[in-house]
């Protein structure tokens, strides 16, 4: 398996969730993790396999999404398409979730659904990733994986950049939507702040949070 140079941290934080370095380690260090009052070290292999096998978990989410909504947007417009990203996406979420044993959903610094705003970690790598963006980073790279403690448990937590593209994004993520996609927008979403995008923006991120005690990751990784 070949993998991409990734961004990681090697110190946990007192509160846990807080990035403490932003030095580009690689793939090279084990990384010592202390929780429920035990030091873990994951191995550079494990390390690898748990990013590789969040990134398949990733590529599926993303393809079913776009699968789903593009024919929705084709066939029956904004509107009902709304639907796709209103029940769909959380659906196989859960789907995922209950596949693997890991928490798994989409986020967002602007947020449509307050239900995908990010915790202080992902909002610490959300920002990171805008920062790195604004120095011309390419978006296959906007990515960052870190063991954290999270709820108690080590945990392997996973972020991937989704960008804005013109189309199909913008008919309900730009500045000019239209108003009766907008109006529907509002009424399912009142606390809405997912809109005035350009395209190539950052529009959010898949997040993948892997227990450490979970090992679906080994049998995905073996059947491929
Ligand atoms: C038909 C309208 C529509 C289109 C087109 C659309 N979205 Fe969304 N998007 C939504 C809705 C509705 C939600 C809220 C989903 C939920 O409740 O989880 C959402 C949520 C999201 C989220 C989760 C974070 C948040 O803001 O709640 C991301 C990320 C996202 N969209 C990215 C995209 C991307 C990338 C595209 C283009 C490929 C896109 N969307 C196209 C309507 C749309």
């Amino acid at each position: 398996m070949k993998f991409k140079k990734i961004f990681s941290t090697a110190k946990l934080s007192k509160r846990g969730l807080a990035i403490v370095s932003t030095v580009a380690v690689g793939l090279t260090t084990a990384q010592p993790v202390v929780a429920n009052e035990k030091t873990i070290t994951l191995s550079k292999q494990e390390f690898e396999q748990r990013v590789q096998a969040s990134r398949l978990l990733v590529k599926e989410f993303a393809g079913n999404l776009q699968g789903t909504l593009k024919p929705a947007l084709k066939g029956q417009g904004p509107v009902a398409a709304i639907n796709v990203c209103n029940e769909v996406a959380p659906k196989l979420a859960q789907q995922f979730e209950q596949q693997t044993g890991w928490r798994v959903g989409r986020t967002s610094l602007k947020a449509r659904n307050p239900d995908n705003a990010p915790d202080a970690w992902e909002s610490a790598v959300l920002n990171k990733l805008e920062q790195k963006k604004a120095q011309n980073v390419a978006f296959s790279q906007l990515e960052y994986a870190e063991v954290v403690n999270f709820n108690g448990q080590p945990t392997l937590r996973y972020i991937k950049a989704i960008p804005t593209a013109q189309k199909p994004c913008l008919a309900c993520h730009g500045s000019n939507i239209k108003p009766h996609v907008a109006a529907k927008i509002k009424m399912l979403y009142p606390q809405d702040k997912a809109t005035g995008y350009h395209e190539g923006d950052i529009r959010g991120a898949f997040t993948i949070s892997q227990p450490l005690s979970s090992d679906w990751f080994k049998r995905n990784l073996a059947s491929e």
